[in-house]
């Protein structure tokens, strides 16, 4: 997939710019508070119908605009699809592919497709398990629809399962639906198990393989998922899944009980994260915290890749700043296959750019 041109009106403090892209590489370069990130924020949103950062579409209109059009050229499986967005102030925004309207963000996904690294995803080696947790939500969602199933029935089984143990000292007639909720969080908790497992063990490979190149060989990253205790083998039958899951929700019933808490489950699953034994949450340096979110990135492109036949465009924003010259080196030339757009601060100081543009961005104007 490869996005060849963009344009952008009214968008952020973009007033009317227009850029052609190269197919490999693109650096954005430019000062702080330029348009760099405002730049990838236009690219994520033509390819979701969803910002990574607005909670409203009129956040991302100009200050001055009352209307602002984003329109991307893309080459995706062989054809060109010229995709548009318009956002209004005070109506609906309008998402159109090859001049049809779209009925949801969602459909934009059929026709290319973004991995984003952005400052914020260091939380994925840095914080607790609920970051981790989403990141794989996220991506299994966009490539297994049977997941994201799996999962809202889940999250609405143990939304239920919660409420009656916040409210059964009230009202006790409540714990007689107990055991249904408990039925359905087995049966589906099962299947999130299963499928998580072989997309952990396919990301930890990739993961791998990308962190050493990136660490010059001297690094090894392992990512091991981590699933309730009384589950011997995540690999093994959903049945025999689903029936450790329930020995493991007969164990904790009384538990659950006194502390009125949903307590064990997969929805406390984890991945952990070790470099060279250690875990990286704890004992990683502020550069190998980044590779390994990198390499993550890079390993969830790389499935991707798998399961739709083609690169999805890969934007990595400010993620050069803390590397030494050696992983900028990697980032910048060895990220192999598909489209990619890196930001970054100062351009003097970086390893020269082997193959693909430099663009100068400053107070909203895109230079080459
Ligand atoms: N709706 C908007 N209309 C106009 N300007 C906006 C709007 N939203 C944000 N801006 C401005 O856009 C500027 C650039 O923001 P952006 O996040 O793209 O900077 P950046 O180049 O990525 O900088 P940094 O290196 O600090 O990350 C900011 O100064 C911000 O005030
Ligand atoms: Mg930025």
């Amino acid at each position: 997939m490869e996005l060849e041109r963009l344009e952008l009106e009214g968008f952020r403090n973009y007033v009317r710019q227009a850029a052609d892209f190269d197919p490999r590489c693109n650096v954005i370069c430019g000062e702080n508070a330029q348009g760099k990130t405002n730049l990838l924020e236009a690219i994520v949103y033509l390819s979701r119908g969803r910002s990574p950062r607005a909670r409203t579409d009129r956040e991302m209109l100009g200050f001055e605009a009352e209307s602002a059009r984003l329109l991307a050229l893309v080459r995706s499986r062989g054809r060109s699809f010229r995709v548009q967005a318009d956002l209004f102030r005070g109506r609906r925004r309008r998402l159109l592919v090859n001049q049809v309207p779209l009925k949801t963000g969602a459909a934009l996904g059929d026709v290319y497709h973004t991995v984003l690294f952005q400052p914020e995803d260091l939380y994925l080696i840095r914080e607790g398990a609920a970051a981790r947790r989403r990141f794989m939500d996220t991506a299994l969602c966009q490539l297994r629809p049977r997941y994201a199933a799996a999962l809202a029935g889940y999250e609405r089984a143990r939304e239920q399962k919660t409420r009656i143990l916040r409210d059964f000292g009230e009202r006790p007639d409540l714990l007689a639906a107990l055991p249904e909720f408990n039925e359905q969080m087995i049966r589906l908790g099962a299947a999130l198990i299963h499928y998580r497992h072989r997309f952990c063990l396919r990301l930890g490979e990739y993961a791998a393989v990308h962190h050493r190149e990136c660490s010059g060989g001297r690094e090894h990253l392992e990512i091991r998922y981590q699933t309730v205790s009384s589950v011997q083998d995540p690999g093994g039958e959903p049945g025999r899944l689903a029936e450790e899951l329930r020995t493991h929700m007969a164990a904790h019933r009384e538990a659950e009980l006194a502390s009125r808490l949903c307590l064990s489950g997969p929805h406390k699953d984890d991945l952990l994260v070790t470099i060279d034994g250690r875990e990286a949450k704890t004992y990683s340096s502020q550069g190998q915290t980044r590779t390994a979110a990198l390499a993550l990135k890079l390993a969830e492109r790389e499935i991707y890749k798998n399961a739709a036949g083609e690169y999805p465009v890969l934007l990595l924003d400010d993620v050069l700043s803390e590397l030494d010259p050696r992983r900028q080196e990697f980032v910048l030339n060895r990220i192999a296959g598909g489209q990619v757009f890196i930001t970054c601060c100062e351009e003097d100081r970086l390893p020269s750019l082997l193959g693909g543009k430099v663009f100068h961005v400053e107070r909203g104007t895109i230079r080459q």
